[in-house]
C-alpha cells in the first residue's frame, strides 16, 4: 500500500456556544457545538473521496479544518505523512498551495473590486509561478505573470483569455465564476482539491457540465479530490469512495458502488430512498423518518440517529428527552391528548441524560406514574425495552433508561458501518 495523500484521524471540532439561553438550557454543561465528533478517513492519491450528508452534519467544518481556516479540537491530520494538524504560519502557507478549497459560493470567493485576471495574477505574485518540477519560481516580470494567467484561463475554458482577464466577477455567469475560482486554485498547482458543494449554487442546466469539467481537470492535473455534497446523485457521479455523515460522524464508508448497490446503515438507506427524481419541473421533497435533524450542541446519546431510525433497537441510546418527544407526539393526536392530559403539560417534564422526570409538587404522583408506565408500554417497541425503571421518588415521577451499548465502526460486507445491527 502506498501512503495515503491525506489522513484524518479521529478529528473533533467543537465550537463554543455563546448563547446564554442554551447555556441555561443545558445547566451550564458541555455547551459546545459538536460539529465534527470523531471522524476518521483517508484519501489515496488520484482518488475522489466524497463526504455526503444533510446540511449541518459537519462537512464544511472538515473542509475548513483541512485548509487551516478552523482549528481541530483534537485528532490528527496528516498530509503525505506530515502532521499538519496545527500548522505554524510557514507550514500553513505551503499547505495552502498543496490543498485548495473550492467553495459553493464562487461569487463570495471573488473580490468584486478586482478583475478576475488580476485576482489570479495576485496569487502568482504571492506564491510564484509553477516551475517545471513542481517547484515555484518568484518573478517580477508582469508579462510572465499575465502569460501564466492566460494559460490558466485557457485551461479552464475561459477563452479567449484576454477577453476574460479584464472582467469583473459581476460581469460573469455563475458557471464562469466557478471556472475563475478553479483557475485561481489551479494556478497554485495543488495536489488535493477540497470541493465543498461546488455546484450547489449553479443553475441545474450547467451543473452536469461543471462536474464533468472538474473530472477533466482531475485527469489533466493528476488531482485528488475531497468532494463534499448533500446530493447523493452528484456523489454517485463523482466519487470512488464515500463517507456518509450524520451529525458529526461518518456512519457508513466504503466504495461508492458498494454502498449505492447495497446500503447497510439505516440512515444511508433512508437517504437513498429519498433520492429526488432528477426532473427540474418536479419538486420532490426528501422525506426522512420522524423528525428533524437534532441539535449538534447536545447530540442524542448512543447512536445519534436513534430518534429517527426506523430500525432502532432497545440498546441504541434511549434517554430522557425521548420520553418528552414521545409525549409531544402523542399529544398531537386529539384522542390520546385528552386521555393523557394528566401526564402533561410537556413543559413540566424535564430531561437529564438517561432520566426524564416530572416534579408533582402537592399533586398525587400515583396516577401520573401509572399513566406514564402505560404510555411507555403501549408505545411498545425498543424504547419501552430500554426503560430501566419507572419510579416515584418523593414528589417526583422518574423514568430511567439503561445506558446504550457501545457503538464502534465495524467492517460489514466490504464497507465500514457504525450501527448496532452489524
Ligand atoms: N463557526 C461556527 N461557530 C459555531 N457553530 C458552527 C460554526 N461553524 C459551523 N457551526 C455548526 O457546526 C455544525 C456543522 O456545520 P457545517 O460544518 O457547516 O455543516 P455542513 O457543511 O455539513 O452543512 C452546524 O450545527 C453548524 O451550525
Ligand atoms: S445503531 Fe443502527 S439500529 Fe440503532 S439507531 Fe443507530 S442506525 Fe438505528
Ligand atoms: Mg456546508
Amino acid at each position: 500500500m502506498t501512503e495515503p495523500l491525506l489522513e484524518v484521524r479521529d478529528l473533533k471540532v467543537y465550537f463554543p456556544v455563546f448563547s446564554g439561553f442554551v447555556q441555561r438550557l443545558l445547566g451550564g454543561g458541555d455547551a459546545r457545538v459538536h460539529a465534527v465528533d470523531g471522524v476518521t478517513f483517508s484519501i489515496a492519491e488520484g482518488e475522489v473521496f466524497g463526504l455526503v450528508g444533510e446540511s449541518g452534519c459537519g462537512k464544511s467544518t472538515i473542509a475548513k479544518t483541512l485548509v487551516g481556516l478552523v482549528r481541530a479540537t483534537s485528532g490528527r491530520l496528516l498530509f503525505r505523512g506530515e502532521d499538519v494538524t496545527r500548522p505554524d504560519p510557514k507550514t500553513l502557507f505551503r499547505l495552502r498551495e498543496r490543498i485548495q478549497l473550492i467553495y459553493q459560493d464562487a461569487h463570495a470567493a471573488l473580490s468584486p473590486a478586482m478583475t478576475v485576471g488580476e485576482a489570479i495574477a495576485d496569487v502568482l505574485r504571492t506564491h510564484g509561478l509553477p516551475g517545471p518540477s513542481g517547484n515555484r519560481v518568484q518573478t517580477k516580470s508582469e508579462d510572465a505573470i499575465r502569460e501564466a494567467v492566460y494559460r490558466t484561463f485557457d485551461d479552464v475554458g475561459l477563452r479567449p483569455p484576454a477577453f476574460y482577464y479584464n472582467k469583473y466577477p459581476d460581469e460573469l455567469s455563475g458557471g464562469q465564476k466557478q471556472r475563475v475560482v478553479a483557475a485561481r486554485v489551479l494556478a497554485l498547482r495543488p495536489q488535493l482539491i477540497v470541493a465543498d458543494e461546488p455546484v450547489a449554487m449553479l443553475d441545474m442546466s450547467v451543473r452536469a457540465r461543471m462536474l464533468e469539467f472538474l473530472m477533466e481537470l482531475k485527469a489533466k492535473y493528476h488531482l485528488t479530490y475531497l468532494f463534499i455534497t448533500h446530493d447523493l446523485a452528484t456523489a454517485k457521479f463523482m466519487c470512488d469512495r464515500i463517507g456518509i455523515m450524520y451529525l458529526g460522524r461518518i456512519v457508513e464508508m466504503g466504495r461508492a458502488s458498494t454502498i449505492y448497490a447495497d446500503p447497510k446503515h439505516p440512515y444511508t438507506k433512508a437517504l437513498l430512498e429519498a433520492i429526488p427524481i432528477p426532473d427540474p419541473e418536479r419538486k420532490t421533497k426528501k422525506i426522512l423518518p420522524r423528525g428533524e435533524v437534532p441539535n449538534a450542541v447536545w447530540p442524542p446519546a448512543g447512536c445519534r440517529f436513534h430518534p429517527r431510525c426506523p430500525a432502532v433497537l432497545a440498546s441504541c441510546g434511549w434517554e430522557g428527552r425521548d420520553v418528552i418527544a414521545l409525549l409531544e407526539e402523542r399529544w398531537l393526536s386529539p384522542e390520546l391528548a385528552e386521555r393523557e392530559a394528566l401526564a402533561g403539560p410537556v413543559k413540566e417534564w424535564e430531561a437529564d441524560g438517561l432520566i426524564a422526570r416530572r416534579q408533582m409538587g402537592k399533586t398525587d404522583p400515583g396516577p401520573v406514574y401509572d399513566l406514564i408506565r402505560r404510555i411507555l408500554l403501549e408505545s411498545g417497541g425498543p424504547m419501552a425495552g430500554a426503560v430501566r425503571k419507572v419510579s416515584i421518588e418523593g414528589t417526583v415521577v422518574v423514568v430511567e433508561f439503561r445506558p446504550p451499548d457501545l457503538l464502534v465502526p465495524k467492517e460489514a460486507e466490504g464497507r465500514v458501518v457504525e450501527c448496532l445491527l452489524y
